[in-house]
């Protein structure tokens, strides 16, 4: 997905520079590049060398050192990939349906109106009517469809290929409602811990969602249904949504904000939400600066639609880049007036809808509507099996003393708190909040699975100690609410004051957390062990039965640092202007940039298993300037797991980078005992950073680190690495 597709002046140009081929040096790379090349490259430096392999392993010593050479590599090329292979095709079908619409059709075509779905556009020019749906764990609002697990689960998966799946099942089910655009997936990057709507995203670290959205916009697009990034952009809270201005600086924005979206874009993507907040002064879905950037910048050839009454303006919102009204045209129902006045001008509102037509053509749900409506029956066997799988998968152990997991079946077990049993988590609330069709309790489950009675207390009862005392081993099961228009009170699990109690009771407490994301846990030190188990989705017990007994081995990974202190990082703000002050400082970044101790940190998961990492070979990469990191890894314990393997870049300090941030990662599986070699490639973007001054990316020069482990904590490998960069 990462692949940066550079144009072809680009790419010979590198090429060049890659194999080393003098004779395929152009004059422009020299020292005596002209002023008109100067112009258009302003990251050619001033003296390239002639000659020089792009890349050069230090291996004399044995070491994983390395030389890369960028030196001529075009501010252009850093960007992300091309226009969608498919998108002159559907965009001259859809001018072609444009130009049979009148000037009523077309507005009728960019604002909302009422009907079943939560958005809706009627039918216009022999066109079926326009369905738009929630959203990023399944289809919202109706019943009869499968609750997955949370987007945070998801992400705690670091499993691409699953991602893509979940997307395919939620967009087959979406377009058996009868939907043609999905509302998902949801990319804000988590900035603030407490954030209410953090369940719903892929977490704090930009390349790790922009790679997951991605694969989520490629499975819901293949059942023809249009996705649609949100909330573009700064929507990093919920206190104050709709009117609070994002004060975001510009580097920042490009760096982390915008990535996701920039993944989806080059994924495809039919269309973006703008979100409720103001950016730098100006409310999202009016806002020339980010809208030009996503549509120019970012290359995004969809329709940008407004969040559920996000547009506050008829002219300068048409005039910005807003090309859809939803849920209701207050502000569109404006725009023959408008446009008569050429405040806009009619060629805005014929690229409004051919933006949309593209998006519908190119997924081809024009061509072939779908037949359901909201009463169809859309869950199944198969997808409901999906939902096990990625809730199990999801399972982060944080803790595990003294090996007590995975649980022996003979011991006796006391369930504790109606998480555990007759209220089990299932989903975050508002607009992503799906209708589970059954959900099957932590009880339930794991007393099919011993086979033995599993006694249960829901935590306030005045026998819970001696029960406590009776049992082998105490599951104490924790909710952490959160949802859509509020964020969360403070990090605490709300359950501190009786998993101590628990805990001092039997000496064999298992904490299980569905939690939207960070929690204190004030207890640590007094349970053995704790699993982060997010919101599961319907398959709940399934799941964690599964991995409390062993049958599957917990291999999710922290997709959110989980902070030791609650000052450690952002808290939601209260004001109206929320200043970012932090910059490219969120998450693991702030920590480490800050020498804070997380309490777990990002990419951080244990396993049954373990695993070691050896022989880390840098070579140079399939595409030119790109850079092959293979190393191996051994599932060095007894039983069958995945691993997630990391990398992380830790740029020279010219840069101004904080000092690691995840460029690559591979989701292994191994037998015990099994040795694999794993590759992770990094592209010449990889190695860039956003210039303020320029408005382009660059590649620093200088000393790069680069760290592969099993978390951001976890460097088990270590390389360094001279690049040559782009900058004048
Ligand atoms: C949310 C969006 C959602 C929309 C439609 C808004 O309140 O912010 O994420 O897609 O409602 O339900």
């Amino acid at each position: 997905m990462r692949r940066v597709l550079p144009k072809l002046t680009t790419a010979l140009s590198a090429l060049c520079c890659a194999l080393s081929l003098s004779a395929c040096d152009s004059p422009r790379a020299s020292s005596s590049a002209t002023a008109t090349t100067a112009a258009h490259r302003p990251w050619l430096p001033r003296a390239c060398p002639d000659s020089g392999p792009t890349f050069e392993p230090a291996t004399k010593d044995g070491s994983a050192n390395a030389q890369l050479d960028l030196c001529r590599i075009d501010s252009a090329s850093l960007e992300r990939g091309a226009e969608p292979p498919d998108l002159a095709e559907a965009r001259a079908r859809a001018a072609a349906r444009l130009a049979t619409l009148s000037q009523d059709e077309k507005l009728r075509l960019v604002q909302g109106s009422s009907g079943a779905f939560v958005g809706n556009i009627p039918a216009v020019g022999g066109m079926p009517a326009i369905s738009l749906q929630d959203g990023p764990a399944g289809v919202a609002r109706f019943s009869d469809v499968t609750a997955f697990p949370a987007p945070i689960a998801l992400a705690a998966t670091w499993d691409r290929a699953l991602v893509q799946s979940f997307g395919a099942a939620m967009g087959e089910e979406e377009r058996g409602k009868g939907v043609m655009i999905q509302l998902a997936p949801m990319m804000n990057l988590a900035r603030v811990p407490a954030a209410g709507r953090n369940f719903e995203s892929f977490g704090e670290d930009p390349y790790l969602a922009g790679e997951l959205a991605a694969r989520e916009v490629l499975g819901i697009q293949s059942q023809k249904v249009v996705a649609t990034a949100k909330h573009f952009v700064g929507n990093e809270q919920e206190t104050n949504r709709t009117s609070s201005d994002s004060r975001i600086d510009e580097r920042t924005l490009h760096e982390l904000y915008y990535e996701p979206f920039a993944a989806s874009v080059e994924a495809g993507v039919g269309a973006v939400m703008c979100s409720y907040n103001r950016i730098n002064g100006a409310y999202a879905c009016e806002n020339p600066g980010v809208l030009g950037d996503l549509k120019a910048e970012l290359g995004f050839s969809g329709f940008v639609m407004s969040d559920w009454g996000a547009t506050h303006s008829t002219v300068e919102a048409a005039n910005a880049g807003l090309d859809l009204e939803m849920p209701l045209g207050q502000n569109f129902s404006g725009l023959a007036q408008a446009i008569s006045a050429k405040s806009v001008a009619e060629a805005r509102l014929d690229d409004m809808v051919l933006r949309l037509l593209t998006s519908l053509e190119r997924v081809g749900v024009l061509g072939d509507p779908p037949t359901g409506n909201p009463s169809s029956v859309v869950t199944s066997a198969a997808h409901a099996e999906l939902a096990r799988q990625a809730a199990s998968e999801s399972i982060t152990l944080l803790k595990n003393d003294a090996a007590i997991l995975p649980l022996d079946p003979a011991k006796s077990v006391l369930v504790v708190g109606e998480a555990g049993s007759t209220q089990p988590s299932v989903a975050g609330g508002g607009s992503a909040f799906v209708d589970a069709p059954y959900v099957v309790s932590p009880l339930a489950a794991l007393q099919s699975r011993s086979g033995l009675t599993v006694a249960y207390d829901d935590g306030t009862s005045d026998s819970l100690l001696t029960a406590a005392q009776a049992a082998d081993v105490a599951l104490v099961f924790v909710h952490v609410p959160s949802g859509e228009g509020l964020d969360r009170a403070s990090l605490s699990s709300g359950a501190d004051a009786l998993i101590a109690k628990v805990a001092a009771a039997n000496p064999n407490t298992i904490v299980i957390l569905n939690t939207p994301g960070a929690v204190l846990m004030p207890w640590l030190a007094q349970v053995r062990a704790v699993l982060v188990a997010w919101y599961p989705g319907q398959e709940n017990g399934n799941a964690v039965a599964s991995v409390l007994y062993g049958d599957a081995n917990p291999s999710g990974k922290l997709p959110l640092s989980f902070p030791a202190s609650e000052a450690d990082l952002p808290q939601p703000s209260g004001a109206h202007t929320v200043t970012y002050a932090e910059g490219l400082a969120i998450g693991y970044r702030a920590l480490d940039s800050a020498g804070k101790a997380p309490l777990f940190s990002f990419g951080f998961g244990l396993s049954y298993t373990s695993f070691a990492y050896s022989a880390l070979a840098l070579s140079a990469g399939s595409e030119p300037g790109s850079l092959s990191a293979t190393f191996d890894l051994t599932n060095t314990g007894t039983r069958a797991g995945s691993e997630i393997a990391q990398l992380y870049l830790g740029f020279p300090p010219s840069a101004a980078e904080p000092p690691q941030v995840l460029r690559g990662f591979e989701r292994v599986t191994l037998q015990p005992g099994e040795t694999r070699s794993v590759e992770i490639e990094l592209s010449p973007r990889a190695f860039s950073c956003w210039s303020a001054g320029r408005h382009a990316r660059y590649v620093p020069s200088g000393t790069y680190r680069i760290t592969i482990g099993g978390s951001a904590q976890g460097a088990a490998l270590q390389a360094e690495l001279e690049l040559t960069g782009s900058e004048p």
